[in-house]
């Protein structure tokens, strides 16, 4: 047990229980709540990090909400009527003989119990105040207990930590950078890192051996729920390692992270490949806490004479007990299909008399029998089916899923899954180069070197791997490439010139020149993994001083403009905003 006695307190208020009736304490804290009983005397509530305690003090005294306080008293038991149950400290109060205020407060400007709901951006104006509340106690409590536990694991299992560089070169994960101007250098910029990719690699090449790291990362993207600007990842890289070697680090890591949370680690966590994923759930990111998985109906079609399904392939979800789901509600979801990128969506009602559909009269018995049959329809259903190409009709059904069945993402306990095979490739941009699945240190799949060189490039597999949480993905990572000329040939493919490569990562290639072991790492987000196990739905909740929806900080008014003088000192002008 930790003594939280020092020389202005000899408790704290949370602490205090039946055990402690008869002593004398001296507490410091501050006003929770204060209610008036009687003439003479009032009942304040008295808060720490620790929780509350019931003073009795002399009705005169001017005690308001959020002064700080140092009181001396006796612990004392309740009127048995009058103890509060769901109070930790609800048994006692305390007696109080003396009280030094040790600051006045302004009335706060929200009410400090976790039950209200305070705008935002008001929080964060005061994220001090805001900081008091219970939830975010916990929270951080939480978040350190996190941390804690997922440095302790990498230890044990021989990683060392290994500090890196803020400002740096450009690093390939793919967002935008935020870049620092040099004084040095005026025109020139540094780059803060979006990870340490480029540095735990080095680290490898340098004898680190296993370096892991809880790293800060800078992006600048668009604000979402698991998104922030700054984030921390744990990030880690191990040589002489195949992929099963890191899944077995990062699962031991988790696993003590979830422990020190809820007491129990997580058995063996099953593994997915990205195809499977793909067909079964239409993401990379599966979310298995629920059903609803994409059936694949091609079969079923291929000589129909319903225009709508003369595609390449046709899937379909079946909602139980969705059928009575109304006819706004469906076309609603039509035009989502559309803009998700379907040309349309066909529903199906399962009723007694059939198929409820307005393409039923377009069908065959035998097909609505076999589509009826895979979809395992049962009477109340609603069943909803696209066809196109392959990728529309995932990406749109693991959509449509997700809209009509996920469950909020801290429900349910917590459902890991590792996405395994993924691709080397997503697709092609307008300059028909290969944009990279993962970054283009991923290794590709020993078996699809010969693809690779085929230049079937879709079809290539990497040796590159995903962690995801309840639908989240938590955490990335792949077997790099250590040979500079399987590199450069990779760049070659991505339509990096050997130039541009030179330029931008010539130092990495340089190093794999002096004896690269092989090395492979993976790094996954602290901020995501602390919000599902502290029960938040979004990051910010577990972050000390988070930025709003829209990037700005609202207690120190970043970001600001910056005056002439120092301009001109990093030789820069500020353009007037485009119109
Ligand atoms: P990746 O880019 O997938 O991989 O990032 C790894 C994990 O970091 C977290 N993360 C974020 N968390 C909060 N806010 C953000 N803006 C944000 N962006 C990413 C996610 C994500 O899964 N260097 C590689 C890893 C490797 O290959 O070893 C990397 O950074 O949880
Ligand atoms: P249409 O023949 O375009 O009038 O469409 C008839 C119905 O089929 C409408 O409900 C459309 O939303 C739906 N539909 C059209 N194309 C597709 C498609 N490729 N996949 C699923 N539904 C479609």
């Amino acid at each position: 047990m930790t003594d939280y006695s020092t020389s202005m307190r000899t408790d704290r208020c949370g602490d205090l229980r039946v055990d402690d009736v008869g002593r004398d304490v001296t507490l410091c804290g501050w006003v929770d709540r204060r209610r008036e009983h009687g003439e003479h005397l009032a009942f304040v509530d008295l808060r720490d990090r620790s929780g509350v305690v019931q003073l009795v003090v002399d009705g005169a005294q001017d005690l308001r909400s959020e002064y700080v306080l140092q009181v001396s008293g006796t612990v004392r038991e309740r009127p048995a009527d009058t103890a509060n149950d769901s109070l930790a400290t609800g048994a006692v109060e305390i007696d109080t003989a003396e009280v030094t205020v040790l600051s006045v407060a302004e009335p706060p400007p929200f009410p400090l119990d976790d039950r209200t709901d305070v705008d935002e951006v008001l929080r964060l104006r005061h994220r001090y105040v805001d900081l008091r509340r219970p939830r975010l106690q916990r929270n951080l409590e939480v978040r350190a207990r996190v941390t804690s536990a997922v440095r302790g694991a990498m230890e044990e299992q021989g990683f060392v930590e290994v500090e890196t560089p803020m400002l740096i070169a450009s690093t390939p994960e793919g967002a935008r950078d935020f870049v620092v101007p040099s004084r040095k250098e005026p025109g020139s910029f540094y780059a803060l890192p979006q990870s340490p990719q480029i540095f735990k690699q080095l680290c490898m090449v340098g004898g680190v051996d296993r370096y892991y790291q809880i790293a800060r990362c800078l992006r600048d993207e668009d604000l979402r729920a698991d998104r922030q600007f700054e984030f921390m990842q744990l990030d880690a890289e191990a040589s002489f390692v195949s992929q099963d070697d890191v899944l077995s680090f990062i699962s031991h890591a988790v696993s003590a992270a979830a422990e020190a949370v809820t007491g129990e680690g997580l058995g063996e966590i099953p593994r997915m490949s990205w195809q499977e994923a793909q067909e079964r759930f239409g993401s990379d990111k599966p979310d298995i806490r629920f059903g609803m998985e994409l059936v694949e109906l091609t079969e079923a079609f291929t000589d129909t004479e319903f225009r709508a399904f003369q595609a390449s392939c046709v899937k379909g979800i079946r909602v139980p007990g969705g059928a009575d789901v109304s006819r706004n509600r469906l076309d609603d979801l039509t035009e989502q299909c559309k803009r998700w990128g379907a040309k349309g969506l066909v529903w199906m009602r399962v009723t007694d008399d059939g198929l409820d559909s307005p393409v039923a009269k377009f069908l065959t018995d035998d097909e609505k029998a076999a589509l009826a049959m895979t979809l395992e329809a049962e009477v109340g259903d609603l069943l909803l089916l696209v066809a196109d190409e392959r990728r529309t009709v995932r990406h749109v059904l693991g959509l449509l899923r997700l809209e009509l069945g996920r469950p909020p993402v801290t429900e349910g306990g917590l459902h890991f899954l590792w996405v395994v095979d993924f691709p080397l490739f997503e697709g092609l941009d307008e300059a028909g180069n290969p944009i990279p699945a993962h970054h283009p240190f991923t290794m590709p799949h020993e078996e699809d070197l010969e693809t690779l060189e085929r230049g079937d490039l879709l079809d290539v597999r990497s040796q590159a791997y995903d962690l995801v949480l309840n639908g989240w993905e938590l955490g990335s990572g792949s077997v790099r490439i250590h040979r500079g000329d399987v590199q450069e040939r990779i760049f070659s493919i991505l339509g990096i010139g050997s130039e541009e490569a030179h330029a931008k990562f010539g130092f990495l290639l340089d190093a794999f020149r002096y004896g690269a072991p092989p090395h492979a790492g993976f790094a996954f987000g602290m901020d995501r993994l602390t919000a599902i196990l502290a029960g938040e739905e979004n990051i910010r909740e577990v972050i000390a001083y988070p930025k709003t929806q829209s990037g700005a900080d609202p207690l120190t008014s970043a970001p600001t403009p910056i005056d002439d003088r120092h301009l001109d000192e990093l030789g820069l002008r500020v353009l007037p905003p485009v119109e």
